[in-house]
């Protein structure tokens, strides 16, 4: 067995904070490899990038997620007992949840609320100044995902619950004070969703059987409803990760700023172009920057050894930037996707590998058709203008974001009459999903 190429003397925490999105990515350009051990956090870690390294950690089965994320994040993320931290028959039974919201038919339904909400709103956006189209769109995706699992808020309950689970997301990289004030929030939100699922199952509340609310509240293991605690996790797990989006259509936005080219190639309705364009959009720009794992028995890759509960990293933005995959990665190009030959591990920024089977992110489909239909709105029913702002994103802040938030001025909507809506005929899902049928 060889040994592991070892990194740096001491810990290297300062060196993560300092290097953010790039930490892997660098030290395994350096050291020329695609594994290394360090010390983060005063802990032992491997860490690993490139499709290669995706395969053996999406392997299902080899890690869990228990014990492999700093527990601020982790609460602010998923929470204890979520499908995330369950493994085996366990995993599946909770997985089959999220999945089964995820057809065809519910993504259209949730897409078409968004249209709606947004095209209302811009109307209002048309008589202001200048609007931040991140917390804009975090609202809407907040109000968007509440009325698509059953729950109308009031216009004082959105503010609120989009205060709540915006703060989750923004501190989930971070420690200290601002940590510490979104787990307040956190138990906040919990309290809500607790009453909501308590309500459902006294019949106070009415769900329609085909929404999230309904599912989580009614769903079953071993004959078992879930605690009232873990169903409200889980229905945070829904709409707080659906407001998360909203970071994602914020780069379109910038994609579409700094690229003028591919509006142009929107702007027409172009359902394959689209879809390619998306597709780069969670490519390119950084969002989760890695994924930790715990090996839940020992095993041998590239001639190393690793023992049972040994910690890793898997660098998803390094992954999704690594030339091996990716001619000049560093460039923001949606016709890539053409010849994308479908991998389940090159392409990651949701995680890779199997739904069912493993711990790919469960909302992968949803992200793509809210991503699709923010764009198309973006790029064919508003015109506005980008006023001088800072668009830096730096690589060192996770989660990352442009640093204005993006501002826009002088929204005018355009009519609908000469659209061509572009997503309306297709779902274009993954295609290692498509073809394998998962
Ligand atoms: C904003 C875009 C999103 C990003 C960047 C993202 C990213 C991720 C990542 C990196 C994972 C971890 C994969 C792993 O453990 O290997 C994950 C898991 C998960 N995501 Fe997402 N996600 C997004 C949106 C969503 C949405 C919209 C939902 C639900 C509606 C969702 C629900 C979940 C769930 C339930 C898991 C746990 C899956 C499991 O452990 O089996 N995510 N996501």
């Amino acid at each position: 067995m060889n040994e592991l190429m070892y990194d740096g003397k001491h810990d290297n925490t300062l060196a993560l904070l300092s290097e953010g999105y790039n930490f892997i990515r660098n030290r395994c350009a350096q050291h020329d490899t695609d594994v290394f051990a360090t010390r983060l956090i005063l802990k032992p870690v491997v860490c690993v990038m490139g499709e290669e390294a995706a395969k053996m950690f999406y392997s299902p089965g080899r890690f869990t997620r228990v014990g492999a994320m700093p527990p601020t994040t982790l609460m602010l993320l998923q929470d204890k007992g979520s499908v995330q931290l369950k493994e085996g028959a366990a995993h599946a039974q909770r997985k089959q949840l999220f999945m089964s919201m995820m057809t065809p038919v519910s993504l259209a339904r949730l897409a078409e609320q968004f249209r709606t909400l947004w095209r209302e709103r811009s109307e209002h956006w048309a008589e202001q100044r200048e609007v931040c189209l991140h917390e804009e769109v975090r609202t809407l995706l907040c109000d968007a995902a509440c009325r698509w699992s059953g729950i109308e808020l009031t216009p004082h309950e959105l503010r609120q619950r989009s205060h709540e689970m915006g703060a989750m997301i923004d501190a989930a990289g971070s420690f200290g004070p601002k940590n510490w004030w979104s787990l307040m929030l956190r138990s906040r939100t919990e309290h809500w969703a607790q009453g909501l699922i308590e309500d459902v199952r006294s019949e106070k509340r009415p769900a329609s059987p085909a929404t999230p609310l309904h599912r989580i509240a009614w769903h079953r293991e071993d004959g078992e409803l879930l605690g009232k605690d873990v169903a409200a996790v889980e229905l945070i797990n829904v709409i707080r990760p659906t407001m998360a989006i909203a970071r994602f259509l914020t780069f379109a936005a910038l994609a579409l700023h700094e690229y003028p080219a591919c509006r142009e190639r929107l702007r027409f309705g172009n359902p394959e172009y689209l879809h390619w364009f998306v597709q780069e959009v969670r490519r390119f720009y950084p969002f989760f920057p890695m994924i930790g794992g715990r090996a839940v028995e020992s095993f041998d890759w590239q001639g190393h050894h690793f023992e049972e509960n040994t910690w890793f990293l898997l660098d998803l933005y390094g992954t999704n930037h690594d030339p091996r995959s990716w001619n000049d990665p560093d460039t923001f190009e949606p016709e890539r996707f053409r010849d994308w030959n479908g991998s389940a591990y090159n392409f990651i920024p949701q995680g890779g590998g199997e739904y069912i089977a493993g711990h790919r992110c469960a909302g992968e489909w949803l992200t793509i058709e809210l991503m699709k239909a923010g764009v198309e709105l973006m790029a064919t029913e508003m015109r506005y203008r980008v006023p001088r702002q800072d668009l830096s994103v730096s690589l060192t802040k996770i989660p990352a974001l442009p640093r204005s938030g993006f501002a826009i001025s002088d929204i005018e909507p355009i009519s609908r009459e000469f659209q061509h809506p572009a997503s309306a005929t297709i779902h274009n899902f993954p295609e290692q999903d498509r073809r394998k049928g998962r």
